[in-house]
């Protein structure tokens, strides 16, 4: 095989045989094949797309390139959750929690942040000592004892992936069907769960800008986990807004436990209490319509709470902060941003309200980038919401006053203020399922 000719075949339209797709991945971890060809070969896809039968083996060995973790020894079934990444999505941290507190077992691998979005284990890591690495028997240990887990993923779980993530990501590669479905589905399966909630997120502040694109990506990710033996299902989310109102590390995972208490904002809590009610629905926990009551019940009754108290503690993070939200470090500096006009706010720019929030310290500039996890964003107005001149839209907080004036600029320009009040949009537009996709707006 030699990779210029793929290269040219892909370009071409041409489709890639089975044997073609496994040595290219396998010679590419191997370091047989450089990053230019590779880089190369992922703009060809980007243009020319891949079948789905390319893009399942394309996982299959993305997913092989690594160890397949085996949860067996975790009795009950396994339910993971994994969201295409969005802008102030806390949502692991609360249905995870409602999930395991319904008698599912959640033993889940998560990410850092990307980009312009966020990621759960660098949330989770700015809960004073909470460990994200965990050996197996430890991460069993805890999914025995608190029900869940949320490790960071192991150093050999789709290694591939990782690589061609990184060359996607400085290659303006990322946003591809099939390209996402492969990263996605590919750690998927090999994290081990029995079944897959796709959180698919769509609008300004996601990889898939638009609806019909989203729910086409969340086709062929259910369509891979269905195939591979996994109950698979999909929730198409708003990302046109900030979920919630809290951008950024502490910021998030307080704004999670105030969800968790009842007192969260009402647009998280929605999307939490969905993405939780499918997770039980995809364990066999009963109907959908049972599901939800389940999951508000274990909301309002204290018990998910519990549960994420639980794992901190097995996971040897300081669970005072989670009591008592108070105690989380607080950045040193904070400035208010006035709105500039009067009016509505009548859109945001949510992939701008990440990129704000990155400029904060909360997420990494470069690959190198230390976190600051007390930095972030406290959004004040949404959309829908009335304004006037000097109120305030939203509260940074940074470590560094120098960062304020750059991200108050990206931040301000993020505000679309017309005269009319608009009518907020669905925070769920569908769910597909194997062959079957129910709209809700
Ligand atoms: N999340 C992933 O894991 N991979 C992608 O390609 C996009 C979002």
């Amino acid at each position: 095989m030699r990779m210029y000719d793929l290269i040219e075949k892909k370009r071409g339209g041409g489709v890639l045989t089975e044997q073609e797709i496994r040595e290219m991945i396998s010679g590419y971890v191997k370091g047989a094949i450089p990053d230019y060809q590779m880089a190369a070969m992922l703009m060809a896809v980007y243009f020319r797309g891949m079948t789905n039968e390319e893009t399942t083996i394309l996982t299959d060995a993305v997913a092989h390139s690594g160890s397949m973790v085996d949860l067996s020894g975790i009795e009950g079934i396994k339910v993971d959750k994994h969201s295409t990444g969005g802008v102030g999505d806390k949502t692991t941290l609360v249905a995870a929690p409602i999930a395991a507190a319904c008698g599912a077992k959640v033993a889940k691998m998560s990410g850092r942040g990307l980009g312009h979005t966020g990621g759960t284990v660098d949330k989770l890591e700015s809960i004073p000592g909470f460990r994200t690495s965990l050996s197996q028997e430890e991460f069993f240990a805890v999914v025995h004892q608190a029900g869940l887990s949320v490790i960071g993923q192991s150093g050999n779980l789709a290694p591939a992936d990782k690589m061609l993530y990184a060359l996607r990501d400085v290659t303006a590669t990322v946003d591809s069907i099939p390209l996402i479905a492969a990263s996605v589905m590919s750690k998927k399966l090999a994290a081990g769960s029995d079944c897959i909630l796709l959180d698919v997120k769509t609008g300004s502040g996601a990889f898939m800008k638009t609806l019909e694109d989203s729910i086409a990506l969340a086709q062929t990710m259910v369509a891979i986990g269905e195939n591979a033996g996994r109950r698979t299902a999909a929730l198409i989310t708003n990302m046109d807004i900030p979920l919630g109102c809290n951008i950024g590390n502490a910021l998030e995972v307080v704004e999670a436990v105030d969800t968790l208490q009842g007192k969260g904002p009402a647009d998280l809590t929605e999307v939490g209490l969905s993405l939780a009610a499918n997770m039980l629905y995809l364990a066999g926990k009963g109907t959908l319509e049972l599901c939800r009551q389940m999951a508000e019940q274990v909301l309002h009754n204290g018990e998910a709470l519990g549960r994420l108290v639980a794992m901190v503690e097995a996971q040897g993070g300081d669970s005072s902060v989670i009591r008592d939200t108070g105690k989380f470090a607080k950045a040193p500096y904070s400035m208010e941003v006035p709105a500039e006009a009067q009016g509505y706010v009548t859109a945001i720019d949510t992939e701008a309200c990440g990129i704000a929030s990155v400029m904060l310290g909360a997420g990494r500039e470069t690959v190198e980038s230390v976190i600051d996890f007390s930095a972030g964003i406290i959004l004040h107005r949404k959309p829908g919401d009335a304004v006037k001149p000097h109120d305030s839209i939203a509260t940074l907080y940074a470590s560094d006053e120098g960062l304020f004036a750059a991200a108050a600029k990206r931040l301000t320009d993020a505000y679309t203020i017309g005269k009319e009040q608009i009518r907020p949009r669905p925070l769920v537009f569908a769910r597909v399922e194997k062959d079957n996709v129910e709209r809700f707006s």
